[in-house]
């Protein structure tokens, strides 16, 4: 039997443990949380210097949101299907801006982490990322927590930007500058990399937004299961609320999944669908549909519907879970 996914597949909230790592640059710095400080500079009335223990004497948030990898940006339409849905906890961008007082003429945030290094043929270059200034001050937080516990090294501790509704490339890790600007900044990571053009557009726009997506994970793929009624369970989860999910076994048609409905947070979702099994091999998919409209391609892109091979084996017990 082969696996392919984390033994504990079908938790709501991914324990650290099984949480990807993605360093473009490198091994993570090591920061001193004693020395560590996040300045806030550029267009604002007001150029800050906080350490920790002032971050942590501001309003604070709690929320739960999917943290996705995008893919490698230099094979931007390849699905990696990285995915995971964490508790993240810390202070609002907002709350900070507010003490910094950004000046009329600031369009635009930059967010910049403590690593640097060597990546796509540019050496020495930082992790910087930049959002619009009013999209920022609306979601992103400055984490400094993740499941109920310190961020870990090698997530970003001691503290991190999380943009919750975007990929994870925007969710800078090791932040330690934050600069208001007039412009975008021309960078390996902003407009050089972590580019693409949508379907039905020409221009090209920053990887920002999450795709709709899906992700089978009861029975692992490559498993084998019994024969006979059987759960095909997985999330889903989109940028926006997650509309449908349909499920297709072999060439059958696609059928509706119950759907849990989002909440508040911007969350995955989880899918369900009770079919019966004939024996023998077996092909699974699933394709999501958010309240944007948008629906996942069947093939050819990055959040192309996901699919997934079990045997069903004729009176066994199952040999996964
Ligand atoms: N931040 C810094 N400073 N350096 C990085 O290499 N990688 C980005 C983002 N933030 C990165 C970063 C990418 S591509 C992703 S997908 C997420 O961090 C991964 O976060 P994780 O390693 O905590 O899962």
């Amino acid at each position: 039997m082969i696996r392919t996914d984390p033994p504990t597949p079908d938790l709501f909230r991914t324990p650290v443990e099984e949480v990807f790592i993605r360093n473009h640059l490198g091994p993570h710095p090591r920061l001193d949380p004693a020395s560590w400080s996040l300045t806030v500079e550029g267009l604002v009335e007001r150029p800050l210097r906080l350490d920790l223990p002032t971050l942590r004497g501001l309003p604070q948030t709690r929320f739960t949101a999917v943290h996705e990898c995008f893919g490698n940006p230099l094979h931007p339409t390849v699905p990696t299907r990285a995915v995971t849905n964490l508790e993240w906890a810390g202070v609002p961008l907002a709350a900070v801006l507010e003490l910094a007082r950004p000046r009329p003429e600031a369009r635009h945030v930059w967010l910049e982490g403590a690593d640097s290094g060597d990546f796509a043929g540019e050496s020495g270059v930082s992790y910087l990322k930049d959002l619009p200034l009013d999209e920022a001050a609306a979601e992103v937080v400055l984490a400094h927590g993740m499941n109920g516990e310190p961020l870990r090294p090698d997530h970003g501790y001691p503290l991190r930007a999380v943009a919750p509704r975007m990929f994870g490339t925007n969710s800078v890790k090791w932040l330690t500058r934050i600069v208001l600007a007039a412009d975008r900044p021309d960078h390996l990571f902003t407009t050089r990399l972590y580019t693409r053009v949508l379907p039905g557009e020409s221009e090209s726009r920053p990887v920002r937004e999450k795709d709709v997506n899906s992700k089978l994970l009861t029975p692992g793929d490559g498993c084998s299961v019994p024969a006979g009624s059987l759960e095909l369970a997985g999330y889903a989860w989109s940028s926006t609320e997650v509309t449908s999910v349909e499920v297709a076994v072999d060439d059958t048609d696609w059928q509706p999944a119950a759907l849990d409905r989002r909440g508040p947070d911007p969350a995955w979702q989880r899918f369900r669908l009770r079919y019966e099994l004939a024996p023998g091999p077996h092909r699974v998919r699933c394709r999501a549909t958010d309240s944007a409209g948008r629906v996942q391609p069947l093939a050819g892109d990055r959040n192309a519907v996901h699919e997934i091979h079990v045997v069903a084996e004729p009176g066994t017990r199952p040999t996964d879970r």
